[in-house]
């Protein structure tokens, strides 16, 4: 039986990751500890809360004297450490949360489970998980293979470099201190609970909603999608069988482009609406309620500033050391997706009327139609 913490488990992974643990391993004690910032939810999480099954904390991983106390009374033995801003486009806008929360909060943490396990001479049975982002190698062009774990650091975005200084720190204190420590770099997650600002569920939203769906540059963008629930069961089997000091890449063996997403997308979305006449009455603005194509709503709007061309992800360390591999097809999850968006609309109805939709609006420049 183990004492767990999740930092970031009110977020897209990390609630994930919590649904995850507790099926898969009921008996241990598992602590939630976030600062419940806007891309934080824990609707799905209540029910745990309430029966006693975790102990959520609201707090935040930059204040020390809160993660100590909270490290002495539990006597973590695994840490999985997801809390982070995590959106690029923010990351642009406004840089210093990223090196806030990224940086200075990843720091808090070693500090304290470095503390706490000397202190209780615990360090060799406990484990501390950094869960990080290819985005740490920049940027692939067509030609080259896939990041593998020696690939050189190259971040291109505040996020992703305020992501590497975490990963660097996280290294230095396993090479310096002995801390067992492991580093997770992974590509792009998607799935239930994922954010309206990401991608994914955003062209989802706003193709039911009818508004424009805004492709950044000319579309052509690669990421290697990675459905949410094999990156959570890729992070059980490393913490536990994964050797400290080593980093693991997970991917998703499912390079698009933008473009080809989005198309998917519309066309999923169309077909849903083809299927079930019922939703032309939930969503009547969504062009596929007037047997009119999602694909009309299609834009393409200036590019992302220093937007990464693409990312791959070599996880053949990952399939060959621990036999982790990933079976999801993009086309199977994307349809499940599509489905959890059409039958969670009050969950995302809350965020896309709330704040999000205000910062959206201060920060919509670099999205204009070209
Ligand atoms: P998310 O933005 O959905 O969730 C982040 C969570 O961290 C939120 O609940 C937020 O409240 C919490 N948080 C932020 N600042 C905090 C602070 N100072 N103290 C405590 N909690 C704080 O992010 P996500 O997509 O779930 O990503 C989780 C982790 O995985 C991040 O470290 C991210 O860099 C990494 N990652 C994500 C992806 C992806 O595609 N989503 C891919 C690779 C790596
Ligand atoms: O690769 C892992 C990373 O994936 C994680 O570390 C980040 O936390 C996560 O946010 C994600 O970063 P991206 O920048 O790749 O994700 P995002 O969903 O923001 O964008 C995916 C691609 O889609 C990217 O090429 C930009 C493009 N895009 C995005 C949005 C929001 C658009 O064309 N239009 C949009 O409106």
């Amino acid at each position: 039986m183990h004492k767990v913490l999740i930092t970031g488990g009110a977020g897209f992974i990390g609630q994930n990751l919590v649904h995850a643990w507790r099926t898969a391993r009921p008996e241990d004690g598992l602590v939630v500890l976030d600062a419940m910032t806007y891309a934080a939810n824990i609707r799905s999480l209540e029910p745990l809360i309430a029966s006693g099954s975790i102990l959520f904390i609201k707090g935040d991983i930059r204040d020390a004297g809160m993660v100590r106390s909270l490290f002495d009374e539990h006597k973590f033995d695994r840490v999985l450490h997801l809390a982070a801003e995590s959106h690029v486009d923010r990351s642009i806008v406004d840089p210093e949360a990223f090196l806030q929360t990224n940086v200075l909060g990843t720091f808090t943490l070693l500090k304290a489970a470095l503390d706490c396990w000397r202190a209780s001479d615990t360090m060799s049975q406990s484990r501390f998980l950094h869960v990080s982002t290819d985005e740490v190698y920049g940027s692939l062009k067509l030609t080259d293979p896939p990041f593998s774990e020696s690939n050189p650091y190259r971040p291109n975005s505040p996020y992703a470099a305020s992501k590497a200084a975490s990963d660097h720190l996280v290294r230095s204190y396993v090479v310096t201190y002995g801390l067992p420590a492991l580093i997770t770099n992974c590509s792009n997650n998607y799935g239930p609970y994922q954010h309206p600002e990401k991608l994914i569920p955003l062209m989802i939203i706003h193709a039911l909603e009818g508004k424009p769906l805004p492709i950044y540059g000319d579309g052509s963008n690669i990421r290697d999608w990675l459905h949410v629930s094999e990156h959570c069961r890729a992070l059980m089997t490393i913490i536990e069988r994964g050797s400290p000091g080593e980093t693991y890449n997970v991917g998703g063996r499912s390079e698009r482009n933008n473009r080809d997403v989005v198309g998917t997308i519309c066309d999923l979305i169309d077909r849903a609406f083809a299927e079930d006449p019922a939703l032309a009455a939930r969503f009547p603005s969504c062009p596929a309620a007037t047997k009119q194509s999602s694909h009309s709503l299609i834009r393409y709007v200036t590019d992302r500033p220093g937007h990464d061309h693409r990312y791959a992800i070599d996880s053949d360390k990952l399939a060959m050391k621990l036999g982790e591999r990933c079976h999801i097809t993009f086309e199977a999850g994307l349809d499940q997706t599509v489905h959890w968006y059409l039958d969670h609309q009050s969950w995302w109805d809350e965020i896309v009327t709330g704040g999000y939709k205000a910062w959206l609006d201060k920060n919509y420049s670099f999205r204009t139609a070209v």
